[in-house]
């Protein structure tokens, strides 16, 4: 046997060795959490069975409840968008969340909000040109105005507002 076939069967049986330890180890460590599952701490059981108690009871609670509120639901979207429309139909608030992106910022073409002078000839063309402008859109030499900005959600109404804004900022 050569002195290299002697080193080489060392090293194996060190790694042998290594490797059942390891092996040993991960059973130890498995049982040990194993074992801890069977035992664990009654009082966190006791918690966990709080914490999760009052949904149980809400829902096997509930039903009649439920049942009271579904006819009233059905009632509510009517009156949920009327509610909701005043503050919808926000001219200031169209604009900063629709228009902006290209009367705010300067995309090449658009009358920039308060920029009087680019504003002045088209106030000029008289309000019914604007609004039709803004909800059918406009294409010229300069620039395309998408219908409604491109957001073909928006009600005239809300279009209209945002056009009365624009046009308020511009004097
Ligand atoms: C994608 C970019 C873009 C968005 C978004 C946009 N516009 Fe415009 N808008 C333009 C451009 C470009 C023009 C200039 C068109 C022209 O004069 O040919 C314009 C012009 C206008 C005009 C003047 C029209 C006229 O007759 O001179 C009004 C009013 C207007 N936009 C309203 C709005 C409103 C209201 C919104 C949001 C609901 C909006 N725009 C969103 C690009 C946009």
């Amino acid at each position: 046997m050569s002195h290299e076939d002697q080193t080489f069967i060392r090293t194996a049986g060190i790694v042998l060795a290594a490797l059942v330890a390891i092996t040993i180890m991960a059973l130890v460590l498995a049982s040990f959490v194993g074992g801890n599952d069977g035992d664990a701490d009654p009082m966190v059981i006791a918690k966990a069975d709080e914490w999760i108690a009052p949904v149980g009871e809400r829902l096997s609670a509930e039903p009649s409840a439920a049942s009271e509120t579904m006819p009233t639901m059905a009632h509510e979207p009517v009156k949920a968008i009327t509610a909701a429309e005043p503050m919808e139909v926000d001219g200031a608030k169209v604009t900063q969340t629709y228009c902006f992106a290209c009367h705010g910022t300067g995309v090449p073409g658009s009358p920039q909000i308060g920029d009087s002078a680019d504003w002045a000839g088209r106030i000029a063309q008289g309000i019914d040109t604007l609004y039709d402008s803004a909800i059918n859109g406009k294409t010229s030499s300069t620039g395309v105005m998408p219908p409604k900005g491109g957001m073909m959600n928006l009600s005239d109404e809300q279009v209209k507002a945002a056009v009365d804004y624009m046009v308020s900022q511009a004097q």
